[in-house]
């Protein structure tokens, strides 16, 4: 399968920009499957919650979710995307994937980071996983990363390939990625923003270098560290079926769940 991500620099609050400026990075991608950014459409420096509640909008109403369904339909592609979502009076940091039948998925986040903690409600909704050709699609939003259980559960619902929307800022996540790839025989793909958001008084530089991972931990495709990229790659997700480190080591079977209770 073909898939890849394309990595930008949102401009905070313009989300019609934002989105006619990702869909154009991608229209022209020779790829089935490409992940864009978390909050790609917002942006991710609020300053309160009524701010994220103001731009955030519900799922599937959204133009955002409106946009992405036509343009997937049209280019017979799948989308993996991180936006705001608003349900009520309560905001959550969301990915959704919109598939080319018109079928949407959505994942709320779990693990909030940082002052997303005031401006989100964290994720409960269930994980999905997504059907979509020889792809078993599993969504998480960036800080997930730092929770090994968050890739390990994907994996063993049965994901082949973890799509990673992030705004990363700190420096870990890009090599951790290999190592959850590894422990779980999965690919991933890792789609960072880039530039710098000054905000609310705070200033945070994202750090770009998105990646795509095999089960084998190979990194097949590095983007830079600030500017905006498109990458695609052939993988074949079959690599993903084989949970065996050596004839002796499986991944997922040769846990020791008997003596991991505390
Ligand atoms: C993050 O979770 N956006 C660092």
């Amino acid at each position: 399968m073909r898939v890849g991500f394309a990595q930008f620099n949102p401009i905070f609050g313009k989300k019609d920009q934002n989105v006619a400026k990702a869909l154009s990075l991608i229209e022209n991608a020779d790829a089935e499957l490409m992940v864009l950014p978390e909050l790609f459409d917002t942006g991710y420096v609020f300053q309160s919650k009524e701010e994220t509640l103001k731009l955030a909008s519900p799922i599937p109403e959204s133009n955002t979710v409106k946009e992405l369904k036509r343009f997937s339909a049209d280019k017979k592609m799948a989308v993996i995307a991180g936006i705001a979502e608003r349900e009520g009076d309560k905001a959550y940091n969301s990915a959704i994937t919109v598939l080319p039948n018109g079928s949407l998925y959505k994942y709320r986040k779990y693990h909030l980071f940082y002052k997303e903690k005031i401006h989100f409600e964290s994720g409960k909704l269930p994980i999905e996983i997504v059907p979509y050709k020889d792809a078993r699609i599993g969504m998480m939003i960036c800080f997930d990363w730092i929770f090994p259980e968050m890739c390990r559960l994907l994996a063993l619902k049965g994901a082949n390939i973890i799509c990673h929307p992030s705004n990363l800022v700190l420096p870990y996540c890009q090599k951790a990625m290999v190592t959850r790839c590894l422990e779980n025989r999965v690919f991933s793909i890792t789609c960072n923003r880039t530039g710098t958001e000054k905000r609310a008084g705070e200033e945070f530089k994202f750090t770009g270098m998105s990646r795509i991972v095999t089960p084998e931990g190979n990194v097949l495709c590095d983007g830079s560290r600030v500017k905006e990229q498109v990458e695609v790659v052939d993988i074949n997700l079959k690599m993903a079926d084989n949970k065996n480190v050596t004839a002796y080591n499986h991944v997922i079977e040769d846990r020791r769940t008997d003596l991991y209770s505390l």
